[in-house]
């Protein structure tokens, strides 16, 4: 075998929702891209606000000399400077630019958070159903990943996680807007829950970080607000990025921003700046760095993403589809009609819609519809959620 028996097992388990995607392509070059109703990915279809585009051209106009270079491994001062001055507010916290670290995504502060913050067998708690990717993070800082089941309308099960917490737990991770289910957890139990880890903390006698994954923060609906962990919680850490909010997935672009009481701070920043660089990143993308620097609090139409969500909620919920209606991101995690999810994606397949597994998200018996698509892609697709529905039931 080449590769490690670890990694050759991660091949193997790897993500559900990278599958389906791959297998959506196959089918698209058979049947043409207009036959084929690709759910799989959460990858933004609607266009980047104007405001990028008028940014990035303005940059491009600008002297260009001695832009292109290494810079800070933390990122450009204004571009950090800017994003604390958005957060500032946002969480009603003294957050300055030494608090903020420009990063390759959401995906890329996490693997720098874990890195630093984890020693080998250390745990980390994950509310499910979760983003899977994050076991491979965690593993690639040698913790180990703890997962707790969230209740049956996916808000957070405090009990739960107050069981679940022992000596080797370093970190809760948790994710709202949520992938998949588009919960977002309520201020009472981000309350609850930095309750607990005080209480833990001082019963371990060390830190509990809680770290907070909001790349879907903006996208939001009806009114629903996405409670701060760093008001809340002081040893917290934020993370986000621009890759749903301004549809720039490809760009990895994103930050981390640690709550300015966190405990040991200085080294902690010293920590994760040293492994932005040596993970490989150096540093997030420059000319990214430079055009969100003057865009802080642009966001896509979030419009048109209440549109789907409607449209899609509308048509499933009149074939008789079971589903709690998303507080945000772009996902809708119904129930499955017959008890295995994965047989049930197969059959919507063979109707040449593709949607991933509840499995894949730690959730069997559910599975999820990433509604960043065209209209049409939603509309067209009813027939085959019909006819899969009426075959299962
Ligand atoms: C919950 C969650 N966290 C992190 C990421 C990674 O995002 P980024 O593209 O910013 O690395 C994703 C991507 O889909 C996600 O859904």
């Amino acid at each position: 075998m080449a590769v490690s028996k670890k990694v050759h097992g991660f091949i193997s388990q790897s993500s559900w929702i990278r599958r389906m995607f791959e297998e959506g392509n196959i089918l698209k070059k058979q049947h043409g891209a207009q036959n084929v109703f690709d759910f799989s990915l959460g990858n933004p279809s609607v266009n980047p606000p104007p405001e990028f585009k008028k940014a990035l051209q303005q940059i491009s106009r600008e002297d260009l000399s001695g832009v292109h270079g290494y810079m800070s491994n933390a990122g450009y001062l204004e571009t950090r400077e800017s994003v604390a001055a958005f957060l500032r507010p946002l969480h009603g916290i003294p957050l300055g630019a030494e608090h903020v670290i420009m990063t390759c995504g959401a995906a890329g502060a996490l693997n720098v958070i874990f890195k630093v913050l984890l020693d080998p067998g250390d745990e980390v708690l994950i509310p499910t159903p979760c983003f899977m990717e994050y076991r491979f993070y965690v593993d690639n800082a040698n913790g180990n990943t703890l997962f707790v089941q969230t209740h049956d309308d996916f808000s957070l099960d405090l009990s739960a996680i107050r069981e679940a917490i022992s000596e080797k737990t370093k970190i809760v991770l948790i994710n709202s807007p949520n992938n998949p289910t588009g919960r977002v957890y309520d201020n009472a139990s981000i309350q609850g829950l930095s309750e607990i880890l005080d209480v833990k903390s001082r019963t371990y006698g060390r830190n509990i970080y809680l770290i907070s994954d909001e790349p879907y923060r903006d996208i939001v609906y009806d009114g629903v607000e996405v409670p701060s962990t760093l008001k809340v919680y002081r040893n917290s850490m934020t993370v986000s990025s621009y890759s749903k909010t301004l549809s720039l997935a490809g760009e990895r672009i994103g930050y981390l921003a640690v709550n300015p009481a966190l405990s040991h701070i200085d080294e902690v920043m010293a920590g994760l700046i040293l492994y932005n660089r040596t993970l490989g990143f150096v540093n997030a993308p420059a000319l990214m760095q430079r055009v969100i620097a003057k865009i802080q609090g642009v966001t896509v139409d979030v419009d048109e993403y209440r549109r789907k969500k409607d449209i899609l909620c509308h048509g499933l919920a009149s074939i008789g589809y079971e589903f709690s209606k998303p507080d945000g991101a772009f996902y809708l995690f119904p129930k499955s009609p017959i008890h295995d999810d994965i047989a049930f994606v197969r059959a919507l397949q063979k109707r040449r819609i593709l949607t991933v597994p509840g499995s894949g998200f730690g959730w069997p018996g559910y599975f999820r519809i990433a509604f960043c698509v065209d209209d049409a892609t939603i509309v067209n697709s009813m027939k085959g959620f019909e006819e899969a529905f009426r075959e299962g039931s």
